[in-house]
């Protein structure tokens, strides 16, 4: 199955009641072939109405921060743990979650990204299989089998507290850093076998944030 086959099978999707209060699914957009992706936790009303992730408000300071560090959304693949909306932008339950994983971990395994950058706590437990909060594991390099998790904060939480947007930024200064060592290794090509999150290596919890050039990961 390709990219857009596993976009087609999902068009209808009925598998949980989130499918009820759509008004589309939205599965995500962006280079079938980067080497980056970045994952956010469900549409809002926006992206529900345009079918594309990241479109409202959280989405213009996501693409602002994609600019400040030389990436385009034409550049990388963009999507969100969870394909539909959730009524009145609720949080994801936790069996949406396990219902839509599969689909991630699938459009991850055709689109091979070398770094999954995933935004907030949603997307960051999701992928490490582990409760952590993303304040603690925010811009670190954590490899897993098949790719690099880089957690960031999610732009909404910088919007809705003020506070965050430094520290938002400093997480994108990182993640520059981190692409700055991906581009003086071209030799790190993508990976065959399907990613395993259940190899994934324990992030840091207690320290703060090991610097990502620090660690020889490329
Ligand atoms: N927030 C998300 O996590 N995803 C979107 O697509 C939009 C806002």
């Amino acid at each position: 199955m390709d990219l857009h086959e596993l976009k087609t099978s999902l068009h209808d999707c009925q598998r949980c009641r989130l499918s009820s209060g759509r008004i589309q699914v939205v599965f995500g957009t962006g280079n079938p072939q980067a080497d980056i992706m970045f994952v956010g936790e469900a549409p809002g009303f926006y992206e529900d109405r345009q079918g594309e992730p990241f479109v409202g408000a959280a989405g213009k300071l996501l693409t602002e921060l994609l600019q400040s560090v030389g990436l385009s959304r034409a550049d990388i693949f963009i999507a969100n743990v969870i394909k539909c909306r959730p009524p009145n932008n609720r949080d994801p339950l936790p069996d949406e979650i396990e219902t839509c994983k599969p689909f991630l971990l699938q459009q991850i395994e055709l689109i091979k990204p070398k770094l999954v950058c995933t935004l907030g706590n949603f997307a960051t437990q999701t992928l490490l299989e582990k409760k952590v909060g993303i304040t603690k594991v925010r811009g670190q390099v954590i490899q897993l089998a098949n790719f690099i998790v880089f957690p960031l904060l999610h732009p909404a939480a910088a919007l809705h507290q003020g506070n965050l947007r430094g520290p938002l930024m400093e997480d994108f200064k990182k993640l520059k850093s981190v692409l700055d060592g991906m581009n003086q290794s071209p030799s790190l090509s993508h990976q065959a076998s399907p990613p395993s999150p259940k190899q994934a290596q324990q992030p840091e919890q207690d320290s703060p944030a090991e610097s990502p050039t620090q660690m020889s990961l490329f």
